[in-house]
Order: C-alpha cells, then structure tokens, then sequence
C-alpha cells in the first residue's frame, strides 16, 4: 500500500548554520511523533549541505534526505553540475524531478527529464517527479490534458519495475509561493485524475500503490483537509517547510 510523505523543499534558501538549526529543531519536534508514525519525512536541502544535513538526521527514524534536482549522466564534464550517483553517495534517498521552477527557468523538456528520471533511478534514488498547470491552462480549461501529456511525456516511458519507485507530486503552477492554495476539491480532483492514468497505464495495483503528493502553498492551516482527500497521499512544502514548528503541524496533519 502506498505511503503517506510530506517532503520539504528548501529551493535555494538557507546557509550551512541556518540549516542545522533547522533540523536540530524538527528532529525534536518529530521526536514525539516518530513511533508508531506512518509518515515519511524527507528534507531537501540545496546540494552544499546535503551531506551535512543527512548525517544529522537520525538514522532509522521517520526523517529522509532528498535533493531537488540532478544531472543526467552517471559523470563527466558537466561542470557546476551534480550526477544521481552522486547524490546516492551523500546518503539521498529521493531527488526531485521536474519541478515548474527548473521546467520554466532552466527549460527542463520532457526529454531531458526523462532522461534524469532514468539516471536517478539507477542509482537508485526514488524520484519525486513534478507536474502541474499554469493559471493560462487552468482557466483554459485544459488542465486535465496538459497533465495527462506531462505524464505520458515525461513518466509513462518507464518500466512497471521503475515506476514502482515514483513519487508523483501535483504542484498547480499558480499556487506555488503565491499563498494560493487550490481547493482540496481541485486538489482531490486532478490527483484522482493522475491516479486514473496510471492504472491505464501500468495497472489498477499500481495505481493504488503510487504515494501522490500535493505541492503549492501547503501550510499548517490547510494540510488537514487537503490530506484528507482520498487521493492525496502527503505533500511537497515549500516557504513552510523552512518553520520547523509549520513544518511539524503539517506532518501532524495525517
Ligand atoms: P510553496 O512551494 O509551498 O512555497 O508554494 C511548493 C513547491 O514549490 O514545491
């Protein structure tokens, strides 16, 4: 059965310090949480301090480390650039993939994620592979289409085994860090919709076993009932998953 997970995207936010405390102050929050807690907790700190935070995160506990992007091939020449092995080595246990900042900034295509997708893989990271709609295609009514695409372009290419290791995230363009969150009712709606594709695509268990996170604008306040739809499994935070104490309600939320 699938896993409920609240990952925590920091983007390119906090220093090395800032970062420690941050974590010294989770950790401690979760502490009362962790037993008998079904929840993942995965943290994605910017690449300096990966290895720095990974080795604070208790070992065993409910706290993961992920990145939130990686270079498609194994290594080589790519300077500035950072190789899934690589981040395996740190001890990542996730990497984030497709997210709208490095599809609109960095003009990440299908192809070239697809490719990511493969090489995280390899290296056996589980991706957290992004999709989601602009406002332009939401109110042009083309939200289902345009994400059915972003599926089948970027993901459905990968084989039943691979899949198994996908985390899908829905993350509505215009309610990321703009504190507009979509409606649990939208939400729910199009992650039935993701889930719908996947078993046509791969099968109806796989489908149900896929953890589908909702990303834009989560905070403490309305975490409980966008986690209470059926088909939202947990959620991809930003700004506030860099309060330990927000951070903390939201994976109280289950
Ligand atoms: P936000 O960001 O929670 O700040 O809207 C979410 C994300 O971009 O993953």
């Amino acid at each position: 059965m699938r896993k409920n997970i609240v990952a925590g995207n920091w983007k390119m936010n906090l220093t090395l310090s800032e970062a420690q405390a941050l974590v010294t102050e989770i950790t401690s929050l979760v502490a009362a949480e962790a037993a008998g807690s079904t929840v993942e907790v995965v943290v994605c700190p910017p690449f300096p301090l990966l290895s720095a935070v990974g080795q604070q995160l208790p070992q065993g506990g409910m706290l993961h480390l992920g990145a939130q992007n990686c270079h498609q091939k194994e290594s080589g020449a790519y300077t500035g650039e950072v190789s899934a092995r690589l981040l395996a080595s740190v001890g990542c246990e996730y990497v984030i993939l497709g997210h709208s900042e490095r599809r609109q900034y960095f003009r990440e295509d299908d192809e070239q994620l697809s490719q990511k997708l493969k090489a995280a893989l390899a290296a056996g990271l589980k991706p957290i592979f992004c999709v989601g709609e602009s406002l332009e295609t939401r109110e042009a009514d083309d939200t289902f289409d345009y994400i059915g695409r972003q599926l089948k372009d970027g993901l459905f290419h990968l084989s039943n085994e691979e899949f198994a290791q996908v985390v899908v995230a829905y993350e509505p363009i215009w309610a990321i860090g703009t504190g507009k969150t979509a409606t649990s009712q939208q939400a729910q709606e199009v992650h039935a919709f993701i889930r719908e594709q996947i078993a046509r695509a791969y099968s109806a268990e796989a489908a149900l076993n896929t953890t589908i996170l909702y990303g834009g604008s989560a905070n403490a306040q309305n975490a409980r009932e966008l986690f209470g739809q059926t088909d939202v499994d947990g959620g991809l935070i930003g700004g506030a998953s860099l309060k330990a104490r927000d951070f903390t309600e939201i994976i109280k939320s289950f």
